[in-house]
């Protein structure tokens, strides 16, 4: 984009502060920051303080395959797990793009110590967890992990330092999520500095797409890959390919499965996996009615049960018939760091402006259809979001450690 385009578009669009002090900046700042002016997508920075909600259609419960009938048909599901397996057919994904602002750490999230008398890292606890199957498959599963331009290099270079926690390095390939430029609470762009705009990772719904950009649908393509069983970083408890979700996910003939657990009131803060006009979807826990949150079937158990814990499978074919598709853009409020108009960075200790998101979750709305499959939340739920409290590093010690891991 020329000085001349960018300046016609920001007028459009009443941003025309950001070149100011353009012509101080030298050409390599100039050049990084016509290309970010030409990657904003205004359609997203016109929702700044105008969206509120997404509009919902017309919800109804979704049973789950339950861990009882998991037990029984174990056997079955897991043959046909290991086999998709042992064919190469199956990939893991690591969503690793986020900030984990809320952990408050200078590093990848994956990087957290988790360990209290020997060091045990985020990211060993999941690659031990994937070598558990691919140690019994007697097949390595290719692994690739999602970063954001934030944390991109540390997060190679960490891998490298610890040689992979002895996973083939040749299994495992890095992409990068895209940005998305932050704006005040007025939809005014900012500097995060000279030259540059304040930008933040755009979700976690953008990972197929990224991985596509980056070149590695090929890639997927070439191993033969039909299943991608994308998960969190900080789950530390959670199985990844598990051969009997993606068993019980194939043999249901299904194109997607989501691993779910039990509701543990009917206010839980989690994503409730229902139907949606007839299609499954995840809903947030605030948007069910209290009768919808509430109501009971014959045996007492919630009609609307299930909770998402960001353990998806995808079938490939699928996804890429889906690319195209626009996921609802979430508008988030936000600490931005900015550069204030005399050029000193401000670092607000209070949300100051809006982030623009596509979650993974609505892309299950886009499915044709979808396996909820349940499974024992103190077995596979131990999610690190904050240091303390609920969901937090505190949490999850207690849950690996109930779970025999040695720390
Ligand atoms: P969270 O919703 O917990 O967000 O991410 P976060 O950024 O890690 O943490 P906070 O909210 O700032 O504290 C759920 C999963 O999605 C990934 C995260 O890395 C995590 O595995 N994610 C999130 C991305 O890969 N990219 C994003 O842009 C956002």
């Amino acid at each position: 984009m020329t000085r001349e385009q960018a300046e016609k578009i920001l007028k459009e669009h009443g941003q025309e502060h950001v070149l100011r002090g353009f012509d101080a900046l030298d050409p390599e700042e100039q050049k990084g920051l016509l290309e970010q002016i030409g990657e904003i997508c205004w359609e997203d920075i016109a929702l700044a303080g105008v969206q509120t909600e997404i509009p919902l259609g017309e919800l109804s419960p979704l049973g789950a395959v339950e861990t009882d009938e998991i037990e029984r048909r174990r056997e079955e599901f897991e043959k046909t797990g290991y086999e998709a397996i042992r064919n190469g057919e199956v990939a893991a994904l690591l969503l690793a793009g986020g900030m984990g602002t809320r952990l408050g750490l200078d590093r990848p999230k994956g990087e957290l110590n988790v360990g209290v008398d020997r060091t045990l890292y985020l990211f060993e606890c999941l690659i031990r967890n994937l070598q558990d199957v691919t140690q019994k498959a007697g097949k390595d599963i290719p692994l690739y992990i999602m970063t954001s331009e934030k944390n991109h290099d540390e997060t190679v270079r960490f891998f490298e330092e610890q040689a992979y926690f002895g996973y083939p390095k040749d299994k495992v390939a890095f992409f990068v999520q895209e940005m998305a430029a932050a704006v005040d609470y007025q939809g005014r762009l900012l500097l995060e500095a000279p030259g540059r705009l304040a930008t933040s990772p755009n979700g976690n719904g953008g990972w197929f797409s990224s991985l596509a950009k980056a070149g590695l649908l090929e890639d997927v393509h070439r191993r033969g890959v039909r299943w991608i069983n994308i998960f969190a970083v900080d789950n530390v408890l959670q199985r990844i390919c598990d051969p009997a979700f993606i068993g019980a996910t194939i043999l249901s003939g299904k194109v997607s499965g989501s691993k779910v657990v039990r509701k543990a009131d009917p206010y839980e803060k989690m994503g409730v996996l229902c139907l949606e006009d007839g299609r499954p979807s995840v809903v947030e826990y605030y948007e069910l009615s209290r009768e919808m949150a509430e109501t009971r079937d014959a045996q007492g158990n919630l009609l609307y049960a299930f909770g998402v814990i960001l353990n998806y499978l995808f079938r490939v074919d699928r996804l890429e018939a889906i690319m195209e598709e626009r996921l609802p853009v979430h508008v988030v409020e936000k600490k931005i760091p900015y550069l204030s108009e005399d050029g000193v960075l401000i670092k607000p200790q209070e949300p100051n402006g809006y982030k623009f998101e596509t979650l993974v979750v609505d892309m299950i709305r886009m499915m044709d259809d979808n396996l909820p499959y349940e499974v024992v939340r103190e077995k596979e739920f131990a999610p690190i979001k904050n240091l303390h409290g609920v969901d937090s590093l505190d949490s999850a010690r207690e849950l690996l450690k109930e779970n025999g891991v040695p720390l």
